[in-house]
């Protein structure tokens, strides 16, 4: 038996970046997988190469910021695959601006996808858990709910959001056998890391991501593997005493003044 063997296992933003990894670490792990995402294409191909490699996975096309989009998505894995035992929450975008220059309507996009979405996959997915007997529900935050850079007002304003909105979840749902924790990044190497570089240094992308590591004590930017990870002992048994906390997985980013590897 490996570890999530007859476990059902939701990825928002499961086709690239860090839910892309938490996707491929569940199949293997042998939870079914659901991932819901946007991007069909990665999406898609990610679903067949997962099935290819003797795992269970369906792609869904999901906009966490759709009610009904995040509603037929839990229908989907009831029907596919009998109901839900695990949420990642994974889904977000990345927008920069001061509350100044960042436009109504980037605020709300932005608040809708990374805060709203977590709210509608949990509420469509958690009572599907608690029929179940229990489940587990991880959302990924980022050092940026608990520590700032500047121009990054609305996509760090839902960071902190979700830290407290799992308090908040784990208070609720404990009854039912439900936990729920968040997880705290630093940088690790994706397609939005990558693409924020790309923003401000479009001609010096790998340098860029290099200098970022050199702000993390270990003196590197993470994998998304090394995310998933976590993800998974989080939603494990091994974790079967852990609700409301915010893990961070971050190289040190969050703990010193200045870093060694900056030396
Ligand atoms: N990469 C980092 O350095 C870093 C650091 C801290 C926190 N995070 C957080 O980790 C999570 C994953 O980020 P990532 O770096 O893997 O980014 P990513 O851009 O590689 O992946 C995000 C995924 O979310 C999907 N998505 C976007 N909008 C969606 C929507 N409306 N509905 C469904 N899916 C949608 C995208 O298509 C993509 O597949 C995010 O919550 C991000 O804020 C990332």
């Amino acid at each position: 038996m490996k570890r999530f063997t007859n476990k059902v296992a939701v990825v928002t933003g499961g086709s690239t970046g860090i839910g892309r990894a938490c996707a491929q670490e569940f199949a293997a792990e042998g939870a079914a997988v659901v991932i819901a995402d946007v991007n069909e294409e990665q999406g898609e191909a990610l679903a067949l190469a997962l099935v290819a490699e003797g795992g269970q996975a369906l792609f869904q096309h999901t906009d966490v910021a759709q009610e009904e989009s995040v509603a037929r998505m839990a229908e989907a894995a009831g029907e596919r695959f009998g109901g839900i035992d695990i949420l990642v929450n994974s889904a977000a975008i990345q927008s920069y601006g001061s509350v100044v220059t960042t436009n109504e309507d980037t605020w709300d996009r932005t608040i809708d996808v990374n805060l709203k979405g977590i709210y509608l996959a949990s509420r469509f997915c958690i009572p599907s858990m608690a029929l179940r007997g229990g489940g587990s529900v991880v959302s990924i935050a980022s050092v940026q709910g608990i520590m700032s850079q500047p121009d990054v007002a609305a996509y760090a304003a839902t960071k902190g959001a979700i830290i407290a909105m799992t308090r908040t979840m784990a208070l609720d749902h404990a009854g039912a056998g439900v936990r729920v924790n968040a997880l705290s990044p630093g940088s690790i190497d994706t397609p939005m890391l990558r693409h924020s570089a790309e923003l401000f240094f479009p001609d010096a992308v790998a340098e860029t991501v290099e200098s970022w590591g050199d702000l993390h004590p270990l003196g590197r930017v993470g994998q998304p593997r090394e995310i998933a990870r976590v993800v998974l002992f989080l939603s494990s048994d091994d974790a079967s005493f852990m609700t409301g906390a915010n893990v961070v997985v971050d190289g040190g980013l969050s703990i010193g003044l200045f870093s060694p590897s900056q030396d």
